[in-house]
């Protein structure tokens, strides 16, 4: 076995996991193949409902990341427990992700490996990535540019870029 350190594995979690998270994912992985670091990433979202399992990124978020040159993947699905055990670092996009995700780890072991999207943040000082669900357009495109700085902000947290 190489002695490389095992990959760093990421998921971003979000209501849905069609909007937000698996924008989060697209941008983020975008980030890291840009840096040359793809295979010291594993990167995967997940949402805290299981209404949209199966689905592709919604259609006008899907849109609004084409429109900023990024190639949309992933279908939805719902956080388990054993994500929170297989996962170095798990993002939540608001208030609500991040006591849902806390919630299904009873004993408090893995509560450390959970964190606010918007505290990588450093060009936005909003208190969550706000769900653009029920909005319009414009709300996808400001949840895209807080997704590049704090996706960003991730990456220098990990000392890279
Ligand atoms: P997301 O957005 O959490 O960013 O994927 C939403 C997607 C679906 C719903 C709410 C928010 N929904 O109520 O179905």
């Amino acid at each position: 076995m190489p002695n490389s350190p095992p990959p760093c594995r990421v998921l971003f979690v979000c209501l849905g996991n069609i909007c937000r998270s698996p924008a989060a994912e697209i941008i983020f992985t975008k980030l890291v193949c840009d840096a040359g670091r793809k295979q010291d990433f594993v990167v995967d979202s997940a949402g805290t409902i299981g209404h949209h399992q199966g689905s592709s990124p919604d259609a006008r978020m899907s849109d609004a990341l084409k429109r900023k040159g990024y190639s949309i993947h992933g279908n939805a699905r719902k956080i388990e427990a054993e994500d929170l055990e297989n996962f170095d670092l798990i993002v939540t996009m608001d208030e609500s992700n991040f006591s849902d995700v806390k919630a299904l780890d009873k004993t408090g072991i893995y509560h450390s490996k959970v964190h606010p999207f918007v505290s990588y943040c450093h060009s936005h000082d909003d208190p969550r990535v706000p769900d653009p669900y029920y909005g319009e357009q414009r709300g996808f495109d400001h949840v895209i540019a807080l997704l590049e700085d704090g996706c960003g902000g991730i990456l220098k947290s990990l000392g890279i870029g």
